[in-house]
């Protein structure tokens, strides 16, 4: 069994790891910690009780490195790198759920803060699962992507090279309350989210470059991505509808069936996607159809798991040598 931390133990993708963590059969849980600490992790959550006994510490990058051969970092960006520099040095190995470690120097610097920890920065490898499998078995530090990229990046990736690139992107996204985080704030409090539905940070979303980063380096092409956001009245879920330009004619279904026929966690389906079918698990579904020279490509998952927890769980599996799908959720909560 290889031990293993979460640092960040107390928010919603820390709660994700422990309850997949807790049963994995090659990963063993040793420390687990917040900012505060002093705590036992069946009073962070009660939902806990009777399931797992566990002491959480105040976060100590030297504990984590007595106590851990691998860690999840699943905390806000800035106070990820401060940990995951100590613990590269000490040879722990880093499952970042942040941005820090998931663009270049520049895009980061221009859409988060000035970055603390450039010398491992180009160690990361993007825990993509699908389309960095190879890289993700040889590295000790993944950057887990954000939950919109994934759902984005899943979809149309395929298709890039059938679509006009110098056409812009229009990326429409939903998501569930979660995965702003378990803050609150004016725009997630009870009484302005339920029955509601609205946009925040239309094209100006941080996720944006990261979409067009990762398109760039995939298929060394640059497109211009329009990325609006918006806040549905669910917990989790997150549906992400994709439009482009298509340069020739094509079978959408025929051309997801053949990219991702390896793949067992990414689900193809005839029918539009939806979020409930894939609450509770790692896979993403992905529905795509066209009308002339217009493509719609729509991608669902659970932003809690596929779009943080499991995707994190699955990269580090590949970077301990086990079956990159150990442990990972595929039972739905439907209905
Ligand atoms: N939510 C999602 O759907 C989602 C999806 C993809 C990626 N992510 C990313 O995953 C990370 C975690 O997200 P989340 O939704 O789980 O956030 P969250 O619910 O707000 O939880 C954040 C956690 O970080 C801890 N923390 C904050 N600063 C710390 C510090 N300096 N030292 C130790 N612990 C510290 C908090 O501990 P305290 O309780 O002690 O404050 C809490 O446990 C974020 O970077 C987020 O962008 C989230």
């Amino acid at each position: 069994m290889i031990k293993v931390g979460i640092v960040g133990a107390s928010g919603y993708t820390g709660l994700e790891l422990i309850k997949m963590l807790i049963s994995h059969s090659g990963f063993t849980l040793t420390y687990l910690a917040t900012t505060q600490g002093d705590i036992s992790v069946e009073a962070l959550h009660p939902s806990l009780v009777d399931v797992v006994s566990l002491p959480v510490e105040k976060a100590d990058a030297n504990k984590v490195a007595k106590h851990c051969e691998l860690v999840f970092l699943a905390l806000p960006h800035q106070a990820s790198m401060g940990f995951a520099k100590h613990l590269l040095d000490k040879g722990v190995k880093v499952v970042d759920l942040s941005a820090d470690y998931r663009l270049t120097l520049d895009t980061y610097e221009a859409n988060y803060c000035p970055h603390e920890d450039k010398a491992h920065l180009d160690d990361a490898v993007y825990g993509l699962i699908e389309y960095y499998r190879e890289a993700l078995k040889k590295t000790n530090l993944t950057a887990s992507p954000g939950c919109y990229p994934t759902a984005t990046l899943l979809g149309i990736l395929p298709f890039i090279p059938y679509l006009d690139t110098t056409a812009p992107l229009f990326v429409d996204a939903k998501s569930g309350v979660s995965g702003a985080g378990k803050k609150l704030s004016e725009i997630n409090n009870f009484v302005h989210i339920n029955d509601n539905i609205f946009a925040y940070n239309p094209l100006k979303h941080r996720h944006a470059p990261e979409i067009a980063e990762k398109i760039e380096k995939l298929n060394d092409v640059k497109m211009k991505i329009h990325f609006v956001p918006h806040l549905i009245p669910a917990t989790r879920g997150e549906l992400v509808s994709v439009y482009g330009v298509l340069k020739e004619d094509i079978d959408p279904l025929a051309i997801l069936k053949a990219h991702y026929k390896n793949d067992p966690f990414i689900r193809i389906r005839e029918t539009p996607v939806d979020i409930k079918s894939t609450a509770g698990t790692h896979f993403c579904d992905i529905y795509a159809t066209s009308n002339d020279n217009a493509l719609f490509v729509s991608s669902a998952i659970d932003n809690l798991l596929r779009g943080a927890s499991s995707q994190a769980l699955a990269a580090a599996n590949l970077m301990c040598g086990y079956d990159e799908g150990m442990g990972l959720p595929v039972i739905p909560y439907m209905p």
